[in-house]
């Protein structure tokens, strides 16, 4: 029994301040507050000595949580007494000192209780500071990690001989653990002496502020969680705050849902809290970091309603709350040092495992030990680090299950027995328990014979033995590991004193672990194993019944659950073969972590739901179904894997011909538009082009706006790497005119860029290509503007890179760098790779030319982690700005070979549309490396044939400047005029740009 004792702080002076009646009134009221927190937490007033109160936790109700139930009703009441004290009038100030005890009492008939325990915890009360709450070791070990304590160290306590250690309690640290559940009642732990040393090593290390990570790893049933709890035993009496949570099969594909459970544990949220309350913990929860931002965004990850909805976009919204949860967990182990233990990590969706790596590497240099336990079929993807250790855990000797065996039978087994035990239980603990105690329970046989061969034997026969708690124990499986009672009763369809006391023999038989009381309690077979083998145990018809069942039950009674879950009704959907429901709710689930930006989870789900659809016959309902869900497919792929991934082009091309088979023309558009930006992403731009323009003439002809606008957009992208600047340029403005940001900035969703945004930088290119080098810089300027205000990062770092490649092409390396340098940053937080690369490497290029030439690596490693993404589109030009570059740095062979790779990487993927640059620099190369000058003539002959061919007077003015030169040098100044003049007059605008200032320059000189 915890026993807690209360007492009002300085009574005697206060009661002389105040008249007999005021302090009656004041110490009244005391009570009231005092004994209203102590019931809320189910303590038991069990003398009220006037300005004393003394409490019991564990009697007459006991309940496994009593000591953390004490602990709470005493900060509870330190707490009731603020409002108290604003009430008071006239300076009064009421102060409680608590304390508390937990230990063994005899309690008479009466109710009386003897025993040092209440003693103790009075005088505990008597060493506490006013306004504070302080505990014995004794109460400190049963709740270690559930709350915030300060180490007292040892204080001697009149009537007790030894030294007593106490802890104040600082505040609750928000956790709830499920080891405890089982407490108590565990095998007595073998071996493992190395694995826990090391953890324990790591603990210390942790404790110190090098932050530590260790993984343990084994098969099911070999003791990682068991090694976990050992720790955790270790450390109870050490300050800490423990954290834990752990993944489960059926969520496998719902993002973040380990941590979701986790926070909302962390907060102490409670199943009566309204969402206001849930709310208000937030804001306590997160202490320092609680900005109306940061608790708007932990409120929605939590599905809470906001007050005002978000309209931020779900990129940014996913990186911010990811870094909130991280330093969220940072700022706990400034508090006090924090175990953070995940279970089962096999299981972990990939949300989780992404903010698992984050607190990893964001915690060298913080109070965190992190501990996840996993199968070995995980695979790490975390980079190596010298904190992150693996603990492999391997099955136990004979003689350690031996041992385990000898406490467990209770009994001396003939050796016979205790041998085979051994041998079928294989050094799996696991088994050696399960095994032993199919044989050694009341009721079982006994000798070699009686041995079960397996965990399902052994499960079915002391399933057996346990009568009607045998068909609770299947009914509950299909629930999963967990599951709470309201669920199970609905599902099950037993009476409830028959479902309440099956479930008690499970509880006894330690074959199930139960927290709380039904109805409310929640339960949690005490292995996956032991809840796969009593599932299996199922006839499959029944079985099949039973999860229609629950998709029922869920959908009428549990809402929520469904709206948050989607995955769990599918699954469920699945299994019981109604393979339509799986299919929707895989689709929501799908979309649900779409709109959250977990594009790992959302391809998950949907191919699920595909793979079901795949069974049906042919229909034009199937189709319709996979239709949707292959497009939202695709909208996932290419933001995960990018436009040239080969899966997101089949997904694009499935849902394409799913939308001619059913006529539907919308969707077929957009299909179609998916796969021709991933056509001439990956290098077949006319194939790109073409089905563009089908798109784009089908909308037409069906007045269908928004088509149209992708349509003119996408052509005009493959028509510029075509060289068709005037086309494409036209195409834009068209596109430009349709696009409305507030109807179409919304599709981003589903064809990865901004329509509009895409429309002006490309008619930037255009124009500067088209002669027009002001007009272009303003368009791209434009494109940047309206990405800011649709607060769109990818759609700014594109934005960026555009303007920034702008200024290259006007030469003015300031600018340049200066938008390369955004771009930079901003991909870098967001982690986009492609503009990642190609922003590093247009940074680069400017300090090239500016001189720094020590900067050419930086642009090759730039272009290299942006093709990675295997992106083909616009090859040719940042190859022309590789070798401009490594012409300034005088690498003159390494240009040319660029030129040449850049002119073949151009005519085999059909983009000419950088050609005529490309063999002006070629001229200009085999003039610096002392050419031949025919050569060099040749060369810019075909960069103007091709410039005016593609009417880029920009280009036609950088060659004819070159030749212009080359005809100087070779005295044919006439022909250099007559040649230059020309070109350089057509231009209205731009004279302060580089290249027209040569060429003024040249014609000064020629003159
Ligand atoms: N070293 C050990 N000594 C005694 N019992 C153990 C030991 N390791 C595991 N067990 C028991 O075996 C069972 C399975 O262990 P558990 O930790 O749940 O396995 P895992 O998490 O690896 O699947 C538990 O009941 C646990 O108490
Ligand atoms: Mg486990």
């Amino acid at each position: 029994m915890t026993v807690l004792f209360c007492d009002l702080v300085g009574s005697t002076e206060l009661s002389a301040q105040l008249d007999a009646e005021e302090w009656r009134d004041v110490l009244a009221e005391y009570q009231q507050t005092a004994a209203g927190a102590v019931a809320r937490f189910g303590g038991h007033v069990a003398k009220n000595l006037g300005d004393g109160l003394l409490i019991y936790f564990g009697w007459p109700t006991a309940r496994e949580d009593d000591p953390e139930r004490a602990v709470r009703a005493g900060l509870a009441v330190v707490d009731a007494l603020a409002p108290l004290n604003a009430t008071c009038a006239d300076g009064t100030r009421l102060c409680v000192r608590i304390g508390m005890h937990t230990g063994p009492v005899v309690i008479a008939d009466g109710g009386e209780v003897f025993g040092e325990t209440a003693n103790v915890a009075a005088r505990v009360q008597g060493a506490a500071e006013p306004g504070t709450v302080l505990i014995t070791a004794a109460t400190q070990r049963l709740v270690a990690g559930m709350f915030v304590v300060e180490d007292s160290g040892p204080h001697m306590l009149r009537g007790v001989r030894e030294p007593v250690p106490l802890y104040r309690v600082v505040q609750p640290s928000g956790v709830r653990s499920r080891l405890d559940v089982a407490g108590g009642r565990l095998t007595p732990f073998v071996g493992r002496e190395v694995e826990l040393a090391t953890l324990v090593e790591r603990w210390e290390r942790a404790a110190d502020g090098e932050g530590q990570n260790v993984l343990v790893v084994g098969e099911a049933g070999v003791g990682k969680s068991r090694l976990a709890y050992e720790l955790r035993e270790r450390l109870a009496t050490t300050p800490h705050t423990w954290l834990e949570c752990g993944a489960s099969p059926y969520t496998e594909g719902t993002p973040f849902h380990p941590v979701m459970a986790l926070v909302a544990q962390g907060l102490a949220f409670t199943t009566t809290d309204t969402a206001t309350e849930k709310v208000e913990k937030i804001e306590r929860g997160l202490r320092d970091l609680a900005s109306p931002e940061n608790v708007s965004l932990l409120a929605d990850f939590l599905g809470l309603p906001l007050p005002t909805p978000f309209t931020m976009n779900p990129d940014v919204q996913r990186r911010k709350t990811m870094e909130l949860l991280a330093q969220w967990n940072l700022a706990i182990s400034t508090v006090q040092p924090l175990v953070l233990l995940v279970e089962d990590l096999h299981w972990c969706d990939a949300s989780s495992v992404e903010l698992l790596g984050r607190i990893i590497a964001q915690s060298a240099m913080a109070r965190v030990l992190f501990v996840a336990t996993t199968r070995p079929e995980f695979t790490r993807p975390w980079p190596a680090r010298s904190n992150l250790t693996t603990l492999q855990l391997a099955r136990l000797t004979k003689c350690q299950a031996r041992d385990m065996i000898a406490t467990l039978a209770g009994t001396e087994l003939p050796v016979a027995t205790l041998d085979v035990l051994v041998a079928r239980a294989d050094g799996v603990p696991l088994y050696v328990e399960e095994l032993t105690k199919a044989m050694a329970e009341p009721g079982a046989a006994l000798g070699v014979e009686a041995i079960p061969a397996s965990l399902a034997d052994s499960l079915m026969a002391r399933l057996d033995r346990l009568a009607t708690a045998k068909e609770v124990a299947q009914r509950a499986a299909v629930l999963g590991r967990e599951f709470g009672y309201p669920l199970l009763a609905a599902v099950a369809g037993m009476d409830d004193a028959g479902l309440r006391q099956g479930l008690a023999r499970l509880v006894d038989a330690e074959i199930v672990f139960q927290r709380g009381e039904p109805p409310e309690a929640t339960y949690m077979f005490k292995h996956a194993l032991v809840q796969e083998a009593a599932y299996e145990s199922l006839l499959k018809r029944t079985r099949q019944q039973l999860h229609g069942r629950v998709v029922d039950v869920l959908r009428e009674k549990f809402c929520e659950r469904v709206e948050s879950e989607p995955e769990v009704v599918a699954r469920h959907a699945e299994a019981a073969g109604r393979s339509d429901d799986a299919i929707t709710y895989y689709g929501r689930a799908g979309e649900r972590a779409q709109a959250r930006s977990a594009h790992e989870e959302s391809i998950r789900q949907l191919q699920r739901a595909i793979h079901l659809l795949e069974t049906w016959p042919a229909s034009v309902k199937r189709d319709e179904g996979e239709l949707s869900v292959q497009l939202a497919l695709g909208g996932s792929l290419i933001v995960a894997r990018g436009y040239a991934h080969p899966d997101a082009a089949a997904a694009y091309e499935r849902a394409a011909a799913l939308g001619v088979a059913a006529g539907d023309a919308a969707r077929l558009g957009v299909a179609r538009i998916g796969l021709a930006i991933c056509y001439f992403t990956r290098g077949e731009v006319e194939r790109g082009r073409a089905l563009a323009a089908e798109v784009l003439a089908a909308a037409e002809a069906r007045g269908d706006r928004e088509l149209a606008l992708f349509g003119h957009t996408e052509v005009a992208l493959s028509e510029h790497y075509q060289g068709k600047f005037v086309s494409s340029l036209a195409h834009c403005e068209r596109a430009i005119e349709l696009y409305d940001p507030v109807q179409h900035h919304g599709h981003v969703r589903v064809l990865g860029n901004d329509q509009g945004i895409s429309a002006l930088n490309f008619s930037a290119w255009s124009l500067w290509c088209l002669g027009q080098p002001d007009a272009a810089l303003a368009r791209a300027r434009e494109a940047v503007a309206l990405a800011r205000r649709l607060d769109d990062p990818f759609s700014l770092a594109f934005a960026l890179l555009f303007e920034a490649s702008v200024h290259i092409l006007r030469r003015d390396v300031a600018a340049q760098r200066e938008r390369a340098t955004e771009a930079v940053a901003l991909s870098e937080t967001h982690g986009f790779p492609f503009w990642l690369g190609l922003g590093r490497a247009c940074h680069a290029v400017s300090r090239v030319v500016a001189g720094d030439f020590g900067a050419l690596p930086d642009i090759l490693s730039g272009l290299a982690l942006a093709a990675e993404t295997g992106t083909q589109a616009g090859a040719p030009s940042t190859f022309a700005f590789l070798a401009e570059a490594q012409h300034a740095a005088g690498q003159l062979a390494e240009a040319q070979g660029t030129v040449q790779t850049a002119l073949a990487v151009a005519a085999q993927t059909g983009q000419p549309f950088w050609d005529a640059d490309l063999h002006r620099l070629d001229g200009d190369l085999v003039v610096a490396t002392g050419g031949d000058a025919y050569e060099a003539a040749a060369c810019y002959h075909r960069a103007l044939a091709i410039a005016r061919e593609q009417g880029s007077r920009s280009f036609e003015l950088r060659a004819a400047t070159s030749l212009a030169r080359l005809w100087r040098d070779q005295g044919k100044r006439p022909e250099a005029r007559a040649l230059l003049a020309p070109v350089y007059e057509w231009f209205t605008e731009g004279f302060d740009t580089r290249d027209l200032m040569d060429a003024k320059a040249l014609l000064d000189e020629l003159r």
